[in-house]
């Protein structure tokens, strides 16, 4: 018997973030839209936990019980008495610690497929519950479509979205922690006044209407200069991405994959053909928002 579960990857819309709280974490603003990029956890009983894993980066992926898949299946059981004997096998399609919420993916997928093969029956509260204890961006990755994160990003609206956006997507050839960007970010905000994060209303309103144009006027990503600031080749890709025509560019998250919205698919798949030839980015995929969240896909009796 086995359940497979897909999940979608997160490009942030709106990342404003706050000044550093008591425990660390970082009240935000954040505008989550789940795109068409999409990793499958696919579970079968086994006689302990164990996790594999397929794809681009999956070398990068731990196979141990730090891996949020297998922190998602111990959590689960735990709340209903089980062991968590099960193998979890990932087939990556999202750039591994590349600010697309990868990991959280494969959390939120884990979860709902557990649920499904143990027969827990959770609801959706609960699995909302255990995703914002394993972090931040799991609640996200679970419900999918827009939504704007609070809080740390955990506690989610859903947002309207007027229509499908196209966005093309410059994966870099290494990751970035985001705890290493966020430190970042306290360090170049030392000493200065951080507002309270706050979504733009106007950036909603595209959001909602389907506009483009609109919205690629008012993407931003406070911890855009942290991201540079750690890793400054981001600055030509992003360069590259623009005089290939975006709309807007800007790095996905804590990075470093960088994200080009574009006006339609024909515009997408040109700007993706002239950041493959610029060589200014490692790898270029193409993939539209919103994307519906974990989805129970396929299993065997
Ligand atoms: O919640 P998650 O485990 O994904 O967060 C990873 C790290 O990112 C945290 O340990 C923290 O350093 C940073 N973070 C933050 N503020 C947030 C979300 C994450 O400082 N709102």
């Amino acid at each position: 018997m086995s359940v497979t579960v897909r999940v979608p990857a997160k490009v942030n819309v709106q990342l404003a973030v706050g000044a550093v709280r008591a425990d660390g974490f970082h009240d935000l603003a954040n505008v989550f839209l789940a795109v068409g990029l999409y990793d499958e956890v696919t579970v079968t009983p086994a006689a302990g936990l164990r996790v594999t894993c397929e794809g681009p980066g999956a070398a990068q992926v731990p196979l141990d019980r730090t891996n949020l898949a297998a922190r998602a299946a111990i959590a689960l059981a735990g709340r209903y008495g089980l062991t968590p004997d099960v193998h979890l096998h990932i087939a990556k399609d999202i750039p591994v610690a590349g600010g697309m919420a990868g990991g959280s993916a494969d959390g939120a997928g884990a979860l709902v497929a557990c649920d499904a093969l143990w027969g827990t029956g959770a609801s959706r509260e609960e699995l909302l519950d255990i995703c914002a204890e394993l972090g931040s961006d799991v609640p996200f990755s679970l419900v999918g479509g827009a939504a704007l994160g609070t809080g740390r990003g955990e506690k989610l609206t859903a947002l309207e979205a007027g229509g499908a956006f196209h966005w093309v997507f410059a994966m870099a050839g290494r990751g970035l922690s985001t705890p290493a960007v966020f430190r970042e970010f306290d360090r170049l905000t030392a000493g200065l006044d951080v507002p309270e994060p706050v979504a733009s209303r106007e950036l909603l309103d595209a959001l909602a209407e389907g506009d483009p144009d609109a919205l690629a006027a008012t993407v931003s990503n406070d911890l855009q200069p942290a991201a540079l600031s750690l890793f400054p080749e981001l600055a030509d890709t992003l360069a590259a991405g623009r005089a290939a025509g975006a709309l807007a560019g800007l790095v996905s998250g804590s990075g470093p994959t960088t994200a080009f919205l574009a006006r339609d698919t024909g515009s997408a798949e040109k700007i993706a053909q002239m950041l493959r030839t610029s060589g200014a980015c490692a790898d270029v995929r193409v993939a539209s928002g919103p994307a519906p969240g974990a989805t129970v896909v396929g299993g065997k009796a």
